[in-house]
């Protein structure tokens, strides 16, 4: 076990203009531990998920990775072409909208494979085995392989991402409303298939989300948002069963109401 964090965000802030995107806020991330980040729309989970994951730069804040040989380092002094292959190796981004995580008219197989070109692989049957075998792990029969995410059902296209984005064996991964947009019955299933390769795989995730059923299946620890700053950061059964603060405390109520 190492005593470094993967992850330590410090005083991560984010205005637009003089509207707050996020503010000052910090947490570590630890190997294997799935964080939620919860709040009502507009309260600043995307700004903070994409200014942690490089895809935004903050206003103020920094954001430490731990890198695989041990050493942490600071994402926003890194190079851009380094900072471009770990994103591309080490992490992982699952879009909400499936569109933009994906490359809609190009083969399943190839979207799942050019992830693996990305990393140097070269070898055309190679790819397309662990292609396959990437489609089967997330229940798409395989022999949609030469079929065009465009003719796949939403629940299809958002597990053909989640192959894409794990093929190369991410240590991290980024979830933007993962289960948003899906029928219910297709999110249950989905987040089945996430738990199970998260803890399969001893993924880290942070899973931005405003369902608490999402947060309380998948995640360990979750943070609570409002107009941009937490208000609330525990273990996630704690958060949920026991809030301290107003505003948790009407979160899950009114959740309970439905
Ligand atoms: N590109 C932008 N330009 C200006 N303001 C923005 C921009 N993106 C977000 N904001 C503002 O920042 C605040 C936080 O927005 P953000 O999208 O991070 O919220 P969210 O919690 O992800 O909401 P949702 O659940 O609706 O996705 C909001 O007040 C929003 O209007
Ligand atoms: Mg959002």
């Amino acid at each position: 076990m190492s005593d470094l964090p993967l992850l330590r965000v410090s005083a991560m802030t984010k205005f637009y203009g003089s509207r707050v995107g996020c503010k000052d806020v910090s947490f570590e991330l630890w190997p294997g531990e799935v964080l939620a980040v919860v709040g009502e729309s507009g309260s600043g989970k995307t700004t903070l998920l994409n200014a942690i994951s490089t895809r935004l730069p903050p206003t103020s804040g920094t954001v430490e990775y731990r890198m695989r040989d041990g050493q942490l380092r600071d994402l926003y002094r890194m190079g851009e072409a380094e900072r471009r292959f770990l994103m591309r190796t080490d992490w992982g981004f699952v879009h909400q909208n499936p569109a933009d995580g994906l490359r809609m008219t190009v083969s399943a197989g190839a979207n799942v494979g050019e992830r693996l070109m990305a990393i140097g692989e070269r070898h055309y049957g190679n790819i397309r085995d662990t292609a396959s075998e990437w489609l089967g792990r997330v229940e798409i029969e395989t022999d949609r392989i030469d079929d065009q995410p465009r003719d796949f059902s939403g629940g299809m296209r958002q597990r053909l991402q989640i192959a894409r984005n794990l093929v190369t064996g991410p240590r991290l991964v980024f979830m933007d409303e993962p289960t948003g947009g899906l029928d219910v019955s297709v999110q249950a299933r989905l987040l089945d298939l996430v738990r199970g390769l998260v803890n399969d795989l001893g993924l880290s995730a942070i899973v931005v989300t405003h369902d608490l059923a999402v947060a309380r299946l998948l995640s360990h620890r979750m943070m609570v948002m409002k107009g941009g700053v937490v208000v609330e950061h525990g273990l996630t059964d704690r958060v949920l069963d026991d809030p301290r603060e107003p505003y948790t405390q009407l979160l899950v109520s009114s959740i309970l109401q439905v």
